[in-house]
C-alpha cells in the first residue's frame, strides 16, 4: 500500500468512508508521558524543535500509542517569527514571548528577508519523519497563517484580548498590509521546502482568526491565506499537495471557507452552522470534537463523538479530529477510547 491509498488520501479525495482516518490536533505533546520523558531534557522548547532526531521521536508517538491514520511535523508555528529574528522563546506557564516583537511600521520596514535556509532543521525532521513512518500513513507539515503569525509578532505573546495588535492595525494599516505580504511569502517558501522534505499535505493553523470581525478577518486573514494557497496551488512542487485550513471560531460564512480554495475545512469544536450541503463536493472536512468533552465521562465522550460521527460520517470526504488541539489536562487513556469508539463506530 502506498500513501495514496491511505484514508486520509481517500478523505481528501471526498470518498465516502465506513471509517473515517483518524488524527488529532496537538496529538504529540505534554498530556503524554512519553512527551515529558523526553520534553525534560531540554530547558527550551525551541532548542528541542531545532533537535531533528527527537522531533521525529516525539511525531511518532501518538502513532505508537494509539494507531493514529497520520503523522503530523513535530515543531510550532512560530519558527518563521523566530528566523525572522524576532526573539522568540517559550516561558513555561506563559507560552511564548518575543524578544523583538513588531511595535513600530518601521520595525516593518527593517525586517530581515526570511531565508527559509536557517529552517533547515525543520525539513531534516520532516525527512526523517517520512523516512521513518509506514508508507501508507501520510505525514502532515504545517504553517501557521500569515494572521496568526503577524498577531504573535506584533503582541509579542499570548493575550485574552491583543490590544497592543488591534491598536496596532488600527494606527498602521500600510504596515500591517507590508507584514502579512513579507509573512506569506515566507510561509511559500517554508511550506514548499517541507514539500520537497516530504511532507504529503499542509495545514494552515488560523489560531487567532477568532479575533477580527467579519470586515477585518476578509482584509487581514482570508485574503493572505487565500493568496497563500494560491502560490501554493500554481507551483510545480506544492500545486498537488492537500491543504488543510484551520480557522479558530471565524466570523465568516461557508462559503468564504469554501472560496480560499483549501482542499479540506478543519472545524472548530463551536462551528454548528457550517453549512454541509453547500461543502459538499466542493471540500472534505476534518474535524470537530470539543477537547474539552475528554475530560467528562465515558459515557458523556461517547455520546458526544456519536453526535458527531451521525453528522458527518456519510460526508464525502470526512477526517475525524478535534475541533481544536488536545491540551496537557487531557488523559491519554481517553485518547486511546476515543479513537476505539471512532473505529467501531
Ligand atoms: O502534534 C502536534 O501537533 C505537535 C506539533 C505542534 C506544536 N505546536 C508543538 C508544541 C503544532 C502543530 C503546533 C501548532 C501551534 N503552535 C499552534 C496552532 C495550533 C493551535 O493550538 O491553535 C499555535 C497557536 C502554537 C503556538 C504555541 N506553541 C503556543 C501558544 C505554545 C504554548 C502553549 C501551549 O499550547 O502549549 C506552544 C508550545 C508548544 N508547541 C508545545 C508543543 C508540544 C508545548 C511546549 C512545551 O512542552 O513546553
Amino acid at each position: 500500500m502506498s500513501y495514496s491509498n491511505s484514508l486520509i488520501q481517500k478523505a481528501l479525495d471526498k470518498k465516502i468512508l465506513k471509517t473515517p482516518p483518524i488524527w488529532y490536533m496537538r496529538q504529540a505533546g505534554r498530556y503524554m508521558p512519553e512527551y515529558r520523558a523526553i520534553r525534560k531534557k531540554f530547558k527550551n522548547f525551541l532548542d528541542m524543535c531545532k533537535n531533528p532526531e527527537v522531533c521525529c521521536e516525539l511525531a511518532l508517538q501518538p502513532l505508537d500509542a494509539f494507531k493514529l491514520d497520520a503523522a503530523i511535523l513535530f515543531s510550532d508555528i512560530l519558527t518563521i517569527p523566530d528566523a525572522l529574528n524576532l526573539g522568540v522563546s517559550f516561558i513555561e506557564n506563559e507560552g511564548p514571548v518575543f524578544k523583538n516583537p513588531i511595535s513600530t511600521a518601521s520595525d516593518v520596514d527593517d525586517l530581515i528577508s526570511f531565508d527559509p535556509n536557517k529552517l533547515n532543521y525543520v525539513y531534516k525532521a520532516v525527512s526523517n519523519i517520512k523516512n521513518t513512518l509506514s508508507d501508507d500513513i501520510p505525514l502532515i507539515g504545517f504553517c501557521g497563517s500569515p494572521w496568526t503569525l503577524a498577531a504573535y509578532s506584533i503582541e509579542g505573546r499570548s493575550s485574552k484580548d491583543f490590544n497592543k495588535t488591534k491598536n496596532f492595525i488600527e494606527e498602521n494599516n500600510q504596515a500591517t498590509h507590508l507584514f502579512l505580504t513579507k509573512i506569506t511569502d515566507a510561509c511559500f517558501l517554508y511550506l514548499r521546502k517541507q514539500v520537497e522534505a516530504g511532507a504529503d499535505v499542509i495545514q494552515i493553523f488560523d489560531s487567532w482568526a477568532n479575533l477580527l470581525d467579519a470586515n477585518a478577518f476578509i482584509d487581514l486573514s482570508i485574503n493572505y491565506t487565500k493568496s497563500l494557497i494560491n502560490a501554493l496551488k500554481n507551483d510545480p512542487i506544492t500545486k498537488h499537495i492537500p491543504i488543510v485550513l484551520f480557522s479558530r471560531d471565524p466570523k465568516c460564512d461557508t462559503k468564504t471557507l469554501i472560496d480560499t480554495s483549501a482542499d479540506c475545512i478543519s472545524l472548530f469544536w463551536n462551528m454548528e452552522n457550517f453549512d454541509i450541503s453547500l461543502a459538499k463536493n466542493s471540500v472534505a472536512i476534518q474535524g470537530n470534537l470539543n477537547p474539552r468533552v475528554l475530560l467528562e465521562s465515558r459515557d458523556t465522550i461517547k455520546k458526544e463523538t456519536y453526535s458527531i460521527l451521525d453528522k458527518y460520517n456519510s460526508y464525502p470526504g470526512y477526517i475525524f479530529n478535534l475541533g481544536h488541539g488536545i491540551t496537557p489536562d487531557i488523559d491519554p487513556n481517553n485518547i486511546k477510547f476515543l479513537t476505539d469508539i471512532v473505529r467501531d463506530y
